[in-house]
C-alpha cells in the first residue's frame, strides 16, 4: 500500500512538472499574439501612422502563432491546475467548441496575411476579424481578468 501511494505521488508530481511546462509554453505563445496586437492597436487608434511593413509583420507573427497554437498538445486535460494558468475547465468541456475557436483564429490570421492591406481602411476590418478571436475564446474558457 505504502508503495503504491509512493509511486502514486512520484507520478503525481512528474505529471506537475510537465504541466507547468506545458503552462508556460502556451503563455508564452498567447504574450507574442499580445505583443503583435499591441503594435497594430497604435496605428488603428490613429496614435500612429500607417505602416505597411509593420502591420504586415505583425499580421505574420500572429499567423505564425496561431499555427502553433494547437488546442491539443498545449491543453492536455487537467492542466488548469499544475500551475500558474487561466485556463478554465470548460476547455475540456467544451472541447470541440475549443478546437474549432483555435481552427477560426488559424484562419482569420492567414486570410489577414492574404488581404496584405495598404492603408487604414483596408486595415481596419481586417484587424477587428482577428482580433475578435481573442476576446471570443478567452470568454469562455479563460478565467475573468479583474
Ligand atoms: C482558442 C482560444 C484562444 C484564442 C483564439 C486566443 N486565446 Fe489567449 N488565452 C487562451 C487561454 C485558454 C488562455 C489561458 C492560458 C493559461 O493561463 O494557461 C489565454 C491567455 C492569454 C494571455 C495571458 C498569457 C499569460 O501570460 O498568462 C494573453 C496575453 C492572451 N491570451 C492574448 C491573446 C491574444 C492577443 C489573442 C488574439 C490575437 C488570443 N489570446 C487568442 C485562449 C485563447
Amino acid at each position: 500500500m505504502r508503495k503504491i501511494l509512493l509511486a502514486t505521488a512520484a507520478i503525481m508530481a512528474l505529471t506537475g512538472i510537465a504541466n507547468a511546462d506545458v503552462i508556460a509554453e502556451r503563455k508564452e505563445l498567447m504574450k507574442s499574439m499580445g505583443k503583435s496586437i499591441g503594435a497594430i492597436a497604435p496605428i488603428m487608434k490613429g496614435e500612429k501612422d500607417f505602416d505597411a511593413a509593420t502591420v504586415m509583420a505583425a499580421l505574420e507573427a500572429l499567423k505564425a502563432d496561431a499555427d502553433k497554437f494547437d488546442p491539443v498538445a498545449l491543453f492536455p486535460e487537467g492542466t488548469d491546475k499544475g500551475g500558474e494558468t487561466e485556463a478554465l475547465p470548460t476547455i475540456w468541456e467544451q472541447n470541440d467548441e475549443f478546437k474549432a475557436d483555435a481552427a477560426k483564429f488559424r484562419e482569420d490570421t492567414a486570410a489577414a496575411v492574404a488581404a496584405n492591406p495598404q492603408n487604414i481602411d483596408e486595415l481596419r476590418p481586417v484587424f477587428q476579424q482577428v482580433a475578435s478571436n481573442c476576446g471570443a475564446c478567452h470568454q469562455t474558457f479563460r478565467e475573468k481578468q479583474q
